[in-house]
């Protein structure tokens, strides 16, 4: 029964906790009595009950959402592995497209250069940096033979850049600094020089290229 002069905060605190006002606590009194300290048969605050009532059908939704959905993982609710996932794919389908973009070419994506500028700004590529092993005209010293028919690691130009790209343990640097567009054109390069007669040449090492 509400009081003339009752606050409205009074009352507010009244619907949250419901409480039996202090007046009327002897008939909530429990029959317990220990030393003095007595019990009072409260019912549970609303606001606390409304709390764990919204948990409950939180946790529904949520094992709805996580659980229920190993028949098609892409649809709802993802485990943080299956959005792991999902997001390198996206990030490699961007990195892909930025390669696309820029004409940045990787070991899937190379092709051979055949047009002239390339192939000279190879040919400089190659005279800086692979002579000393490869020798200027490509006859192989330290390095095999770059312009016979036989190949160790390959004779497709993703082979070839693969391997100027990686090196190799036996003796092949790696030319990661010199970028993806230089690779391909150095590697278009070494591919321009087969059949060529070098001065020197150095025995074939590896197997014979198997593409025409
Ligand atoms: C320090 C010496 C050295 C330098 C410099 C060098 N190479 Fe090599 N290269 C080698 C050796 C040694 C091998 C053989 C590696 C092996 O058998 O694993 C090789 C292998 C290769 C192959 C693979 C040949 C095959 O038969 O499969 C290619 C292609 C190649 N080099 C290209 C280049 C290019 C292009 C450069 C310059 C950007 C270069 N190399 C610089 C030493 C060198």
């Amino acid at each position: 029964m509400a009081k003339k002069n009752e606050s409205a905060f009074d009352r507010l605190l009244k619907k949250l906790t419901k409480a039996t006002p202090i007046e009327q606590e002897s008939s909530v009194k429990l029959d317990h009595n220990f030393d003095g300290i007595e019990e009072l048969n409260n019912p549970l605050p609303p606001w606390w009950t409304a709390g764990f009532v919204i948990t409950v059908i939180i946790s529904v939704i949520y094992i709805a959402f996580y659980f229920m959905n190993y028949y098609d993982p892409a649809k709802i609710g993802k485990w943080q592995e299956q959005e792991l996932q999902n997001e390198l794919a996206k990030a490699q389908k961007q990195v892909e497209a930025y390669k696309k973009a820029h004409n940045i070419v990787d070991e899937n994506t190379v092709t051979v250069l055949t047009d002239k500028k390339s192939l000279e700004e190879g040919k400089e590529i190659y005279l800086k940096n692979c002579a000393s092993c490869h020798v200027a005209d490509g006859g192989g010293l330290v390095g095999p033979n770059l312009t016979d028919n036989a190949w160790i690691y390959g004779c497709d130009i993703k082979d070839v850049f693969k391997i100027i790209t990686n090196g190799t343990s036996k003796g092949m640097p790696q030319w990661k600094a010199l970028g993806a567009t230089n690779i391909q054109k150095v590697a278009s390069y070494v591919l321009s020089l087969q059949g060529s007669k070098p001065a020197k040449p150095k025995a074939p090492e590896g197997q014979p290229c198997n593409k025409s």
